[in-house]
């Protein structure tokens, strides 16, 4: 039997590699360079799968090939609104990603985040590689308490789930959520957690406020400026979701106005570039898109691509399809 070609867009963990070469027909993307977009559609003629992941843009015109020989995009990832699910539907391509292996490892980071903007732990860093620390003294670095304070989750899928179980069972925090679909009373007792019918009404009551929604149109800046001016003056914006989820321009204007405490940020819109002015605000954490950057979820995600690419050519329907 012929083996399906696959394409990996960009190099994987070494042990998923060689696992899919077992099956599979593999182009790996030896540089790690990111595909351009006629590259893509090169692939989309020559491969019977890519597996593209969150830096690769695929638009309706990357995936507009005649004769094109994909059948499936298995993202590499939970995220896929870099990927034109309404184009790729119209071409009979199917997708899928890859939730629940890196929602703890996800969760894990926001938590770092959320501690590192309440304790100041950049500014401390900073301090000491440039050998500037005097010593310790009663109002040195002094940050804000996070334990018991209450959090605001945005998106209550895997990630914001397990968000909850680790600020409200590891740091008693108080949780309200705010969730497109009613969330089970019961689910919710769980975290001690109370739904909020809008943002409106859930961010001027949270101490620190967690993106854990999808990316793309929907979402796209629904963090505006006149949602961070209902957040309290000294409370906390942390997003490890999608960047354009935050209107960057009006959070730099927050931060530099101090109308919020601070800001910590996996995620941005056009990565890898910064927004200038976010790059001159002190009171902002930033770290390069490192939610699922562990070997454990990465090499999850991998064989998780590899599960859904198997049942696409068993002739069954994958478990992660998404569209
Ligand atoms: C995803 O999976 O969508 C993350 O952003 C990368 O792990």
């Amino acid at each position: 039997m012929v083996r399906p070609s696959v394409l990996l867009t960009r190099r994987w963990p070494g042990v998923v590699e060689q696992k899919l070469a077992e099956t599979y027909d593999v182009v790996l993307n030896q540089s790690d360079r990111p595909l351009t977009a006629t590259d893509f559609r090169e692939a989309i003629a020559k491969y019977d799968a890519v597996l593209p992941t969150v830096t690769d843009r695929i638009s309706a015109e990357v995936l507009d090939v005649p004769k094109a020989r994909t059948k499936i995009l298995a993202n590499y990832g939970v995220g896929y609104s870099h990927i034109d699910v309404g184009a790729a539907a119209r071409h009979g391509i199917a997708i899928t990603n890859t939730p629940d292996v890196l929602s703890e490892c996800t969760a894990d980071l926001a938590m770092t985040l959320m501690l590192m903007v309440a304790r100041r732990t950049g500014d401390g860093e900073r301090e000491l590689r440039a050998g500037a620390w005097s010593g310790w003294r009663p109002t040195h670095l002094v940050g804000t308490k996070v334990s018991g304070k209450t959090l605001g989750i945005v998106g209550f899928g895997r990630i914001g789930q397990k968000m909850a179980q680790r600020a409200h069972h590891g740091f008693g925090m108080d949780i309200l959520v705010v969730s497109r679909s009613p969330v089970d009373p019961a689910f919710l007792a769980q975290f001690n957690a109370r739904q909020c019918d809008t943002l409106e009404v859930m961010l001027p009551q949270c101490d620190f406020v967690s993106l854990h929604c999808p990316g793309g149109a929907e979402n796209r800046n629904m963090i505006t400026s006149a949602r961070l001016d209902l957040m309290k003056e000294d409370a906390f914006l942390i997003n490890t979701a999608r960047g354009e989820i935050v209107n960057e321009t009006a959070l730099a204007q927050a931060l530099m106005f101090d109308t919020i405490g601070g800001a910590a940020l996996d995620v941005f819109e056009a990565e890898p570039r910064i927004h200038p002015m976010l790059a001159q605000c002190d009171n902002l954490v930033m770290l390069p898109h490192m939610g699922s950057a562990t070997r454990e979820a990465r090499e999850a995600m991998g064989f998780r691509v590899l599960d859904n690419l198997n049942d696409f050519f068993q002739g069954g329907a994958p478990r992660d399809l998404v569209a």
